[in-house]
């Protein structure tokens, strides 16, 4: 139908007579002359319309934004007063001879190029929202990444594979979304969290790569970061380490990042454990752009008579933690109480702090602590004139999630970056987390193996370590993956360590430890958040910014009104009644 798209018309084309099609960006009427802005998916035009060309003229009257054009047209140079260098056309326009209306459109529901649409009306119209330049961007970014991905992965010997999507409940920790079989009455598929096991079956199976860009389903709190179905890179390997393993994963990574934004990552990525990253920066997702760390203060603390920090500073579970902020100082006493309120939302009852102004240190709580304790403090975290330091006192976990989320917050509020990128494996995870009862849960999944033997294992494995590592870019989780158990009597000792009786076992997992038995490779492998992936490179700050039709907080689709009731006669086949509480 065309003959140039417009968003590449320039003075090559003068003189030239072209055919465009695409949607009326704008309409300007002036006067005399119609000027039409038309966009297709390559960028806008400038089509002019003078009124001696009557015929043409009067449909142009009569057009609206977001009708949808075919136009010929003669290019012609616009006078120097009338380049528009803002824009790549800007140099020509299209004086038209003839205008064919495709289609009409009604009065779109809200401006495209306006700021300030909200989101519910942007997703319920997501068709048009989609249209809008940032989002063609973001989608066509996500399309070179899952480009440059499968070349790579099919350049280092990787098979793509697709896995089941009706299958079993694959742990990874989230609810399933189920699915009722109507060939199997009051039986469920439950869609994957991951394919996890079925990428691990074939290995099992010989294939050695593996690779495929895949849906994952997690019914979850939802946040910015998380959708209830989301995409991942998935990636299994045989006969490979975790240095080997990593290192391909960053070798992707950093070819990513110079395609996509033409960034490049160093060229090794640093490394962490889990436990200098709990206690330097209080989350196992560092953002390594930030240069705030905690400093322990247990020791120093503990005889001091402020029972706000002699408390945990004494206790097992205790943390008494500092973090110096440089600049600080300059930091109101309103603000203060915001950060107070803030870091209130993870249970921390205050935010203790000592200024260092010019005359001296200055701090509510100097008066409990003392001249000396107060010196060592500034000792330790190395505070200067000009600084603030502020304190977390309570459990670990409290006082670990607010300065550890205290620190992102000053970083954003502040300005502290000091680099643009920071990617980060984070290592040496433990095997399990402790329940307040006491019980195990696998903070990887179930198939990661520990580092260490199964006797050593049973014997302690609150403070085994697992073989997993974690990407994380920017204080965002990026990927994660890990070496699997190979062999089954282990796989059952960490099923059992899980309160995972062989009955259960066996019912959930059974083809997983049978196929174990059969001779199994030594394997491991690790799939990447591709929406969060495209997301940091997009520079977006939620994953559903680069998710063509994604779901809302609650996890619904205004577009579609899903999810929805069905007619009673579908639920009849599939055997299920429905019961909702009574509406009061
Ligand atoms: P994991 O559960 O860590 O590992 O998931 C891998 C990566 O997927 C992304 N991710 C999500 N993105 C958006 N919305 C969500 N709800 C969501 N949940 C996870 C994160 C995360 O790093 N089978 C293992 C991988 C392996 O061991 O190979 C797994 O799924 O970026
Ligand atoms: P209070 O004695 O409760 O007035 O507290 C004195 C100072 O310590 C105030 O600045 C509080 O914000 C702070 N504070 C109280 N509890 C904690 C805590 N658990 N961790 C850190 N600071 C605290």
């Amino acid at each position: 139908m065309r003959t140039h798209f417009c968003g590449e018309l320039n003075k090559d084309a003068l003189d030239q007579e072209v055919t465009l099609c695409g949607w009326i960006n704008r309409r300007r009427d002036h006067g005399g002359v119609i000027f039409l802005d038309v966009r297709d998916k390559r960028g806008i035009a400038q089509v002019v319309i003078n009124p001696d060309t009557a015929d043409t003229f009067a449909i142009a009257e009569s057009v609206r934004n977001e009708f949808v054009l075919k136009i010929k047209g003669k290019v012609i140079a616009r006078d120097d007063a009338m380049i528009n260098s803002k824009i790549p056309t800007g140099e020509v326009e299209v004086v038209a001879s003839d205008i064919e209306i495709l289609n009409t459109s009604k009065p779109i529901p809200f401006q495209l190029d306006a700021t300030d649409t909200s989101e519910e009306v942007r997703l319920k119209y997501r068709y048009l929202d989609l249209r809008r330049d940032e989002m063609q961007k973001r989608l066509r970014l996500r399309s070179k990444v899952t480009h440059f991905m499968r070349d790579f992965m099919d350049s280092n010997d990787f098979l793509d594979i697709e896995t089941p999507f009706l299958t079993k409940a694959t742990p990874e920790g989230a609810r399933d979304y189920l699915v009722p079989s109507r060939t199997h009455e009051g039986s469920f598929f439950a869609l994957p969290q991951s394919p996890q096991l079925f990428k691990q079956l074939l290995m099992m199976s010989g294939f050695e790569r593996y690779y495929q860009i895949v849906k994952c389903f997690r019914d979850e709190d939802l946040r910015a970061d998380r959708q209830p179905e989301f995409t991942q890179l998935d990636v299994e390997t045989s006969f490979m380490d975790e240095g080997e393993i990593t290192g391909l994963m960053e070798k992707m990574t950093r070819g990513l990042f110079k395609e996509a934004i033409n960034v490049d990552l160093p060229d090794e990525f640093p490394t962490i454990t889990f436990a200098d990253a709990m206690r330097l920066y209080g989350v196992d997702r560092p953002d390594m752009r930030i240069p705030l760390q905690m400093v322990d203060l247990n020791e120093l603390m503990q005889s001091v008579e402020f029972k706000v920090f002699s408390g945990p500073a004494s206790n097992e579970d205790g943390r008494v933690a500092a973090m110096r902020v440089p600049g600080g100082a300059t930091i109101s006493r309103k603000q203060i109480d915001d950060y107070t309120k803030y870091v209130s939302i993870y249970g921390a009852k205050g935010l203790a702090y000592i200024k260092l102004n010019e005359d001296g240190p200055v701090s509510p709580i100097i008066k409990f602590l003392g001249d000396e304790v107060t010196q060592k403090v500034i000792e330790l975290t190395g505070a200067e004139t000009g600084d603030i330091i502020f304190f977390g006192a309570d459990k670990a976990k409290i006082v670990n999630e607010s300065l550890g989320n205290l620190r992102e917050k000053l970083a954003k509020d502040l300005n502290l970056y000091d680099k643009e990128w920071a990617p980060i494996w984070v290592l040496d995870f433990p095997m399990f987390d402790v329940a307040d009862d006491g019980s195990l849960n696998a903070i990887h999944h179930p198939f990661t193996a520990p580092s260490v033997d199964a006797q050593t294992l049973v014997d302690n494995p609150s403070e085994a370590l697992s073989r997993a590592y974690d990407l994380v870019i920017n204080g965002s989780e990026v990927g994660g993956g890990s070496i699997r158990i190979h062999q089954s009597d282990m796989q059952k000792t960490v099923l059992t360590l899980l309160g995972i009786d062989d009955e259960e076992a066996r019912e959930k997992f059974g083809f997983l430890l049978d196929a174990l038995e059969y001779g199994c490779p030594p394997h491991g492998g690790m799939a990447f958040g591709l929406d969060r992936l495209v997301m940091i490179l997009a520079g977006a700050d939620s994953i559903r910014e680069v998710i063509a039709f994604p779901k809302t907080q609650t996890a619904a689709c205004l577009l579609t009104s899903a999810p929805a009731t069905v007619p009673r006669k579908q639920l009849r086949e599939l055997s299920i009644k429905v019961s909702l509480p009574e509406k009061s």
